[in-house]
């Protein structure tokens, strides 16, 4: 199948939401493990491309350098070393891909003195993915990391890659997906390898192909596996592509799910309104009201805590994450059920996010129900 050569034109403005959600985790990433006293860190981009587009718009192994340089200062204070391994298949573009990255270190004296003081290590690769994934697997099995797998298509996706993923409890992945080639290819030899259901896939509206993509994916981990992943769709003018993020690690979860709800505050999961909820903030006169993605799982999360499912603030917040939401979404709950003498507990806030469950100022808040 022929693919687009993205760099010999300009980012369009989906492209470009990719590239963006890239680095806004790329944001929240490093400062977490710089700061939790790491002394490796990885950050793989598998499919880097030469690292800008026809206009000068960064790509993703600029937006990376980007976002180590503004962490330079926490880096060479806790001294980790941040690694990262840059591959691009191409010849040509492995070759601007040098050329760049080594011009922005130029422009950027602490990205050349954090080399030079052995605190950025820079690999360049010029490998076809397939051979050097399972290269760098010893590498990602002992260090934290960060793996983008920004491919053209959908190929990579396949079990021989996610699932060596899933093993590996300490890695973060964010995949790009061309999800749409499934409804028009999806039969033909080169997606057989994925071993989807493209029957199913077609069942739906096309604008649901990448969320189910992702519920597919979901069913062939192991059933006891830590990994979650997530979807964000990505609509392209009739087409739909998408991000899937994987971490077995709540921190990640909940960074990843701020980094989505901070780009759409009406689903948290697609560049547009996908669930139509726009059309839901309105009384039907026929039908009522329908619920909106924030409101139903309000609704779901209240029905919960009432019939004593969720009984404590890392109940509630587990629950947050296993729904792709987001703390403040829950904690609007739990506080009106306190205001209106439904629920009681001993803290003034329902104490509903990772530092308060799961990270340093870990706190079991338990809810006790009054009345029903
Ligand atoms: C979608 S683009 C990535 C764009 C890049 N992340 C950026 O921000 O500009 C995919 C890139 O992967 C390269 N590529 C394609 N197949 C590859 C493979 N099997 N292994 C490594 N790189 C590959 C392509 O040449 C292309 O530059």
């Amino acid at each position: 199948m022929a693919t687009i050569d993205l760099h010999s034109k300009e980012f369009d403005e989906a492209t470009i939401t990719k590239l963006e959600l890239f680095e806004d985790y790329a944001k929240e990433w490093i400062p977490t493990f710089v700061m939790s006293n790491c002394t490796n860190l990885w950050i793989f981009d598998y499919f880097a491309g030469p690292g800008y587009d026809k206009n000068n718009v960064e790509g993703s192994p600029i937006r990376i350098l980007r976002q180590v340089a503004a962490q330079i200062g926490n880096i060479f204070r806790k001294q980790t070393r941040i690694n990262v391994c840059f591959n691009e298949y191409d010849e040509e573009k492995f070759n601007l891909l040098q050329q760049h990255c080594n011009q922005f270190i130029d422009s950027h004296p602490e990205l050349r003195r954090a080399i030079n003081s052995n605190l950025l290590n820079i690999a360049y690769r010029n490998c076809d993915f397939a051979t050097l994934f399972p290269k760098t697997l010893h590498v990602i099995r002992r260090n934290p990391s960060l793996l983008y797998l920004d491919q053209n298509g959908l190929k990579f996706l396949a079990d021989t890659y996610l699932l060596e993923l899933e093993k590996i409890p300490t890695t973060d992945f964010i995949y790009y997906a061309s999800s749409s080639y499934l409804l028009r290819f999806g039969n033909t030899p080169e997606f057989k390898s994925l071993a989807l259901d493209i029957s199913k896939l077609k069942k739906q509206p096309a604008k649901y192909v990448h969320r189910e993509l992702l519920y597919q994916l979901k069913n062939k981990l192991p059933k006891e596996t830590n990994l979650s992943l997530y979807p964000f769709t990505i609509k392209k003018g009739s087409n739909y592509y998408g991000i899937v993020f994987g971490a077995s690690h709540p921190r990640a979860v909940d960074k990843f799910l701020k980094t989505s709800w901070k780009r759409n505050e009406t689903n948290g999961a697609a560049n547009f309104d996908i669930d139509d909820d726009g059309s839901k903030l309105q009384l039907d006169i026929f039908r009522g009201k329908s619920l909106t993605k924030i409101e139903q799982f309000q609704q779901n999360l209240r029905n919960k805590i009432l019939s004593g499912e969720i009984t404590n603030n890392r109940d509630a917040f587990d629950y947050v994450l296993s729904q792709g939401h987001i703390s403040n979404h829950a904690t609007e709950v739990v506080r009106e059920l306190k205001r209106t003498r439904i629920i009681t507990y001993d803290k003034k806030q329902p104490y509903i996010s990772y530092e308060q469950t799961y990270g340093h100022n870990k706190q079991i808040v338990k809810y006790t129900i009054i009345r029903k």
